[in-house]
């Protein structure tokens, strides 16, 4: 992915402005019970922005589609054509639940690796999950206990299990994961919706979570992938079928349902890009404030390559940004 021309670009400076952007956009639904009108503001904006950034990409991870998303669609050609060949994931909103009922962690999100790899998990709706910051790196495997997985974790963070605390979905489908979390002792921090914040929140030091587990989304998983790898955390998921239809369209796709996917397998470089900002305020990330002429937002950007993690908290200006919104910021 190295730009030969200028080699120590960093494209998640120019990527934030995309997830700013959709945040701007999406945080004007917060709390009013349309995720779609939410999801399809923070889209647009996205999509808008994405065609200023120096990039000739691909959506690995979008909206779905062709047929079923007018933008941002599985295999849509993003960027302005110029710059590095690259594989992109979106998740303008992660969170569109949290976003119309207005509650916080809703994110918009958008990753970038070099073209050929990023995992695709296709239609398979849903992934096993394991995520773990730089201090457990290499401690972690999904084909083992639960118990043993906490266990590493407590030893390589010095930690007694009991002050162990594990991030999962609030799901039917996570109860015997977390009937084994409580087993082993651990503590568990439930979340509603998104578990891309999930994964960051057990990548970042000082978030208080110490792992992410349990079964949620497959694209997000790819995205948290590459925050991860940011991060220099680590990640396995294991693709998890809903039903017989999901088993079949596996091995149609020749995907293997029993394979642990190691956060290599999900995104296959180092040179990975990241970009992160906060729709709805939460633990992880500020969310979008209006105040009067503007509105404030907060985002994380993140290249794995040099390590960078970067806070960004910016004042956006409708009087300036009309010009290049026409007004789609600020209008209501
Ligand atoms: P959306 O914003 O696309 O609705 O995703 C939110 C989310 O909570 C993800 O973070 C998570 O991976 C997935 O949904 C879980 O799926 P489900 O809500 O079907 O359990």
């Amino acid at each position: 992915m190295r730009n030969e021309r200028i080699p120590d670009r960093n494209i998640a400076m120019e990527l934030v402005r995309t997830t700013e952007a959709a945040a701007l956009a999406a945080a004007r639904w917060m709390g009013r019970g349309d995720k779609n009108s939410g999801d399809g503001a923070a889209v647009d904006a996205m999509r808008m922005m994405l065609d200023t950034v120096d990039m000739d990409g691909i959506i690995v991870i979008g909206e779905g589609e062709k047929d079923e998303a007018p933008m941002l669609f599985n295999g849509e050609r993003v960027g302005n054509g110029h710059g590095p060949q690259v594989d992109v994931a979106v998740d303008p909103i992660d969170g569109t639940r949290l976003l119309s009922l207005g509650r916080p962690g809703a994110l918009s999100v958008i990753a970038v690796a070099p073209r050929g790899t990023m995992y695709n998990p296709h239609d398979m709706f849903y992934m096993e999950k394991i995520a773990v910051g730089p201090a457990a790196k290499g401690c972690i495997d999904l084909s083992a206990p639960i118990q043993w997985n906490i266990e590493q974790v407590a030893k390589a963070k010095d930690l007694p299990i009991e002050e162990v605390t594990v991030v999962i979905l609030d799901r039917d489908r996570n109860t015997d994961i977390v009937d084994q979390v409580r087993a082993a002792g651990a503590r568990i921090r439930f979340i509603t919706d998104g578990d891309v914040a999930g994964a960051i929140s057990a990548g970042l030091a000082g978030t208080g979570v110490d792992m992410l587990l349990g079964i949620g989304g497959s694209p997000e998983g790819v995205v948290a992938a590459c925050a991860l790898k940011a991060l220099e955390g680590d990640m396995q998921c294991r693709l998890w079928p809903r039903h017989d239809d999901d088993r079949k369209m596996a091995a149609e796709r020749g995907l293997d349902m029993t394979r642990v996917l190691t956060i290599d397998d999900l995104v296959g470089s180092d040179d990975v890009f990241f970009a992160a900002t906060g729709v709805t305020g939460g633990d992880l990330l500020e969310g979008v404030e209006y105040v009067a002429g503007g509105a404030t937002s907060e985002s994380l950007v993140m290249r794995a390559r040099s390590g960078t993690i970067r806070r960004i908290q910016t004042e956006h200006h409708w009087r300036k940004l009309e010009n290049i919104s026409g007004g789609r910021y600020h209008d209501d």
